[in-house]
């Protein structure tokens, strides 16, 4: 069986969702690309050359969101635009029984995903999040590491990103608009979010200050080579092109504590306001040793360092194969190995960054079609894809009113003072 998947949105992410669903092409007829959809037809007609170049031929291109739902023919809706319109595409396809994967944030609130989750239980069909991070095999190794006890009892996370440069982020306008959920506490804490609550399980509160401590941003200027080859081809249409410069009031800083549900904390903090130095830390600590998570993307083995046998040695560090004495059982699940060459006890990988991340998209796509063929649950269904979400709007909310609060009642919208902004804006 091959399912017929439809894009909408050949921005940056757009174009890198095209090359997922060619990846899976090269490695399974469980989906096609079919179509895809973009306001600009330039973008799609971009989008639609490089997968002509892929896969030989030509998906049917749109510029009308209704128009390809209703006559394209898609069993899969991927939904690449900017946030605001992900809960909107994503109903008007389910309740026409098309299941759907939608990029991070699963919406552009918790309300907003809360109306999605509800279509979805009531038309039967399959509703997942693109969350690229966690399908990284280093990832998926650290999980089983902590899973099988490698550092005991999980006492803490630090996740620290700072960064400065004075960048509006891939030089898109929607992030410059708290109201269009363009902050850099959701677009990249929603990432570091799920990460966090996929090593250490579900977090209970959170507390945070946060700020706009750069608010001039430049328009440009913040795309390397890398990200010209995703980016460059995009249309922008909420920039004005003459302005160098322009005043984001899009939060770019959290420093936040999280209480888990199992006892042990954490804190995250993000900054992209950092004039002139930038350092990061990913590391989860245990009772019997810490993890020094490897990052996503990069294919480096996570490292272990337990205290050395006498004091004034240096820690005690395991790194790459001999960390599969510690997950004897371990092997990676059958989608993710699929994309990685069928190794099944992947410590370290070499791939050029592009044939990485869409790999991990590839991942994303082929797990939503199974669950559709299996009737089973995607990997990030609703309710996972939820709580990322709540644990940065968590900060957010926090932030604002000054105190802690509990991620259940920001999943069910009781605190909502941030957001509800949003969603008067928005009708939702
Ligand atoms: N997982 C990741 O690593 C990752 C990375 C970047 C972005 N994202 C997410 O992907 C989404 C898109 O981000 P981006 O950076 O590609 O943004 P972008 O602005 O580059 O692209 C959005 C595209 O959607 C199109 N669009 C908007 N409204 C439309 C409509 N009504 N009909 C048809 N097309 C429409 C725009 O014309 C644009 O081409 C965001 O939700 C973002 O958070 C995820």
């Amino acid at each position: 069986m091959t399912l017929k998947l439809g894009i909408v949105g050949c921005g940056g992410m757009g174009f890198r969702h095209m090359q997922g669903i060619s990846e899976v092409m090269r490695h399974s007829n469980i989906a096609k690309l079919e179509a895809i959809c973009d306001l600009h037809e330039e973008a799609a007609n971009h989008v639609a050359d490089e997968a002509e170049k892929n896969n030989g031929y030509r998906p049917k291109i749109y510029t009308d969101f209704d128009s390809m739902i209703s006559e394209s023919g898609i069993d899969i809706l991927d939904i690449v635009t900017d946030t605001k319109t992900h809960h909107v595409f994503a109903i008007k396809a389910m309740n026409k029984g098309i299941s759907v994967l939608t990029e991070k944030p699963m919406g552009i609130t918790l309300k907003a995903c809360r109306k999605m989750k509800d279509v979805q239980e009531k038309n039967n069909v399959k509703l997942a999040v693109a969350e690229n991070y966690r399908r990284d095999p280093m990832n998926r190794l650290v999980k089983a590491l902590i899973d099988e006890g490698a550092i005991g009892d999980l006492q803490m996370v630090i996740d620290v990103s700072v960064s400065g440069g004075g960048y509006l982020m891939h030089g898109t306008g929607w992030r410059a608009k708290k109201s269009l959920a363009g902050s850099l506490i959701l677009e990249q804490g929603v990432h570091t979010s799920d990460l966090i609550l996929y090593f250490m399980g579900k977090a209970k509160t959170i507390y945070a200050k946060t700020g706009v401590l750069n608010p001039i941003r430049k328009t440009s200027g913040m795309l390397n080579e890398q990200l010209k080859k995703f980016y460059g081809h995009r249309v922008e249409d909420q920039l004005d092109n003459n302005e160098s410069q322009i005043e984001i009031d899009a939060e770019d800083t959290a420093i936040s504590v999280i209480e888990f549900e199992n006892g042990s904390i954490g804190q995250m903090t993000m900054s992209s306001a950092a004039s002139g130095y930038g350092f990061g830390n990913e590391s989860i600590h245990g009772s019997k040793g810490t993890i020094k998570l490897p990052g996503s993307r990069n294919g480096r083995s996570p490292i272990i360092l337990r205290d050395p046998k006498n004091p004034g040695e240096p820690p005690i560090e395991i790194t790459g194969d001999k960390l599969l004495d510690l997950v004897p059982k371990w092997e990676l699940d059958e989608v993710t190995s699929l994309y990685f060459d069928n190794k099944k006890r992947l410590t370290s990988y070499k791939y050029d960054f592009e044939e990485i991340d869409r790999k991990l998209i590839a991942i994303e796509i082929h797990d939503l079609a199974k669950s559709i063929i299996d009737d089973s649950s995607p990997e990030v269904d609703s309710e996972v894809g939820m709580d990322a979400l709540a644990l940065a709007y968590g900060a957010l909310e926090s932030g604002e009113s000054g105190e802690t609060v509990n991620l259940k009642d920001i999943i069910s919208g009781v605190t909502n003072s941030y957001q509800s902004i949003i969603d008067e804006e928005f009708n939702i």
